[in-house]
């Protein structure tokens, strides 16, 4: 064969090779697009049996939030036909209360802040019965990813919400009841301490100074004379144990205000203990009901209690001031501290007590304490009942 011929050859050889190739090729992009076509089938398939069959909710909407596409699980639980509900946004069926925050956290996906997000509100049936759902929506893009539509997804917590929400109202009505009875024993020390305080301690006095008449009588036996100045030091003990029983049950120093009662609770820890104790009153006055005060008085007993048996702290400081309408009370100590969430589950009543009848009164208590650095409680509240922010 000569060379020509050679390289002629090899040309149809490889025009063959080509050809053959090519055709293989266009065989090959057959395919592919077949069998995207069948995955593309497939996928529509899975999507509209997933959304047919879906027991949540389901609904695309496109970019103003009008349905484009509901499913069975969501018409039943909103109580409209499909056909209706394909007439109307979501704007239509939401909780005029819900609506703002759905409104907001919808602006912050089309703005392409967020690809999906998710919250608990309430719809508005065909019936006018209110429903709560956890809705979760996410975008739905095009091929340049621009969004344009959204698939939401409605869980129904109709049931949990229902349950949570009559937990809470339990949870305030009993709180509402120990506040209620907490102020009725409050009333009924403040009476016993009255009693205690006036005929008792009246009595014990007349009989004292009818024993220091009868010693004075005794002057010519001695023996009557030793009895009865014994008898006038066990009416002055007793006199004694009366005050203290009076004022723990109340202190008298309570009627005169609560920045003198709490003065009165700080000299008490002092006498008794080696704490220094500060007292810081703002300029603004404090005024508030006897109900109101007689709980703030309580709340500094209970944490200076606290503190004498556990905190081992050198130096107290209470602050009191009043900041917009609001009662401020820090109570402060330099003491071991604690952790509170560890204290949370120890079961014990004190500060759980404490912060009831904090929210009893629309307030807020906060613990701030660690081992090693002190403890700070501070407790804000309303001076006036219905003045909570
Ligand atoms: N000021 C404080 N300093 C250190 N520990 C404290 C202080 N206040 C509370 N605690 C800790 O928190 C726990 C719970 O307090 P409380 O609820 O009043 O119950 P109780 O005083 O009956 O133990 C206490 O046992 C103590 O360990
Ligand atoms: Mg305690």
């Amino acid at each position: 064969m000569d060379v020509l011929a050679n390289i002629n050859l090899s040309i149809a050889v490889a025009m063959t090779v080509l050809s053959l190739s090519t055709v293989g090729g266009a065989c090959s992009v057959i395919a592919k697009v077949r069998r995207a076509k069948e995955e593309m089938r497939l996928s529509k398939e899975f999507f509209q049996s997933t959304f047919d069959a879906a027991a949540v909710g389901m609904a695309v909407a496109d970019f103003d939030g009008r349905y484009m596409k509901v499913n069975q699980a969501m018409c039943e639980f909103v109580g409209y036909s499909e056909g209706e509900l394909l007439g109307m946004s979501y704007h239509d069926i939401t909780h005029p209360d819900d609506l703002a925050d759905n409104v907001s956290a919808r602006a912050l996906m089309l703005d392409g802040k967020l690809p999906k997000f998710q919250m608990e509100k309430r719809y508005v049936r065909k019936d006018g019965r209110v429903v709560w759902a956890l809705m979760v929506v996410s975008e739905i893009l095009d091929k340049n990813g621009r969004m344009i539509a959204s698939v939401g997804q409605m869980l129904d917590i109709d049931t949990q919400k229902q349950a949570e929400q009559a937990l809470l109202e339990s949870r305030r009505q009993l709180r509402e009841l120990s506040h209620h009875q907490k102020t009725l024993l409050e009333q009924e020390r403040k009476h016993i301490a009255r009693e205690i305080h006036d005929e008792l301690g009246q009595r014990l006095t007349a009989l004292k100074m009818d024993v220091s008449l009868l010693r004075i009588g005794f002057g010519h036996n001695p023996e009557l004379f030793r009895m009865a100045g014994r008898m006038r030091e066990l009416a002055e003990g007793t006199i004694e144990v009366v005050r203290q029983i009076a004022s723990n049950l109340r202190p008298a120093a309570l009627d005169l205000g609560l920045v003198p009662a709490i003065e009165w609770l700080l000299d008490d820890l002092q006498r008794r203990s080696e704490i220094c104790c500060r007292l810081y009153v703002g300029d603004d006055e404090l005024a508030m009901d006897e109900v109101r005060a007689t709980v703030v008085f309580r709340l500094v007993q209970e944490s200076l209690t606290n503190i004498a048996r556990h905190a081992r702290a050198r130096h107290v400081q209470v602050s009191l001031k009043r900041e917009n309408g609001r009662l401020r009370l820090h109570i402060s100590d330099d003491g071991c501290g604690f952790d509170p969430q560890a204290a949370d589950k120890l079961r014990s009543f004190g500060l759980l007590g404490m912060r009831e009848r904090v929210l009893a009164l629309e307030g807020t208590l906060v613990i701030d304490s660690s081992p090693g650095r002190g403890t700070t409680v501070s407790i804000e509240l309303p001076l006036v009942a219905g003045g909570g922010s």
